[in-house]
């Protein structure tokens, strides 16, 4: 039994290859991609935001999409979704053959202008060209509405907006969507309204959370929301990530805190905490830098050091 009530089993979306990548100043080779990905599925991910199928002028870190989904191995059924921004995208990405498209769009207009250049009307009238796409080829739908619990132009965003906008991807027989805090401004009073509202709204409407943890409360928002009942969350290994096309945008939530966190609650993920603490150490060695991760320096807390490791206070 999970600690108090919190449900279980929990979903956890890996996320680093998409969001972890997309604003970093170097590109990470493909094969490194494809071998990372690799590793989560044997760390028991089941389903991964693989890359972005969108203009490789704006975020020329993912160019590479369809080699890497090519390159994925999803004999043990792994769910392989990316982003698709329009027609364009969605062609490529049926192409390559992913399991899910996921149609993005801002809650506020000037975050949708930076982030695809567009306003969010035209996003949300582009969605029916993808959606036949995607129908035509068998591939599922998800949502990703972005600066769901604040923009960081316009501050507070409605919660009944971001309802709007989740019945509007309901109509279109979308129901099943992630909430993105782009820049970290979720607290859990803001989530649960959020989370309020679209359940109002649109109650057939599966939700997946999507927190940075720029203001370092990322995994008390994971919280809230297990308490509130939601049990889809993406994060990335290492705590890596962040949109290029918001300011001040930093890393997500860390996917091996998070899993260790779900583990000390009782939460079952069917993952393996050693095997992405391995993972996240391979992206810091890819990287050659320091991950903000936890755990993965920490180690869990009943990890035993040697007490010749210390100084002894000897006054
Ligand atoms: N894949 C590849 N190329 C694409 C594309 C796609 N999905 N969409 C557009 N392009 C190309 C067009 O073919 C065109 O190329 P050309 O000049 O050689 O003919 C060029 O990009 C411009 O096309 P246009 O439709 O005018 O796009 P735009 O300049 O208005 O940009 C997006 C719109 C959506 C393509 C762009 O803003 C984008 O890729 N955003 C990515 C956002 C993102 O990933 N953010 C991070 C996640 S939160
Ligand atoms: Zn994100």
């Amino acid at each position: 039994m999970a600690y108090r009530d919190l449900p279980s089993p929990v979903h956890v979306t890996e996320v680093v290859t998409r969001d972890g990548f997309q604003s970093l100043d170097v590109f990470v080779p493909t094969q490194d991609k494809i071998d990372l990905i690799n590793a989560f599925v044997r760390a028991g991910i089941r389903r991964v935001e693989a890359s972005s199928f969108v203009s490789p002028r704006a975020v020329p870190q993912l160019a590479d999409a369809a080699e890497v989904v090519a390159g994925i191995d999803r004999s043990g059924g792994v769910r392989v979704a990316c982003l698709v921004p329009n027609a364009k995208g969605a062609e490529r990405a049926a192409a390559a053959g992913i399991d899910e498209m996921v149609l993005l769009v801002s809650t506020s207009e000037s975050h949708n202008q930076t982030n695809v250049n567009r306003s969010v009307r035209d996003s949300l009238d582009g969605f029916p060209a993808v959606i036949d796409i995607a129908r035509a080829h068998g591939t599922g739908l998800h949502g990703a509405i972005a600066v769901a619990f604040g923009c960081p132009f316009e501050g507070e965003v409605d919660p009944e907006r971001v309802a709007e906008i989740a019945a509007h991807m309901a109509g279109l027989g979308v129901r099943s969507v992630s909430l993105g805090d782009t820049t970290g401004m979720a607290t859990p009073p803001v989530v649960s309204a959020v989370c309020a509202a679209i359940r109002r709204q649109c109650p057939g409407t599966e939700i997946t959370l999507h927190f940075h943890n720029t203001r370092g409360i990322g995994l008390a928002n994971v919280l809230n929301g297990l308490q509130i009942g939601i049990t889809r969350y993406e994060s990335a290994a290492g705590g890596l990530g962040g949109c290029p096309f918001a300011p001040g945008a930093t890393g997500n939530i860390c996917t091996e805190d998070l899993v260790y966190l779900l583990h000390e609650l009782g939460i079952e993920t069917g993952l393996d905490l050693d095997a992405l603490v391995a993972i996240a150490r391979r992206i810091e060695g890819i990287l050659g830098r320091p991950l903000p991760g936890q755990v993965m320096k920490a180690g869990p807390r009943l990890r035993r050091q040697s007490i010749d490791s210390v100084r002894r206070a000897v006054g």
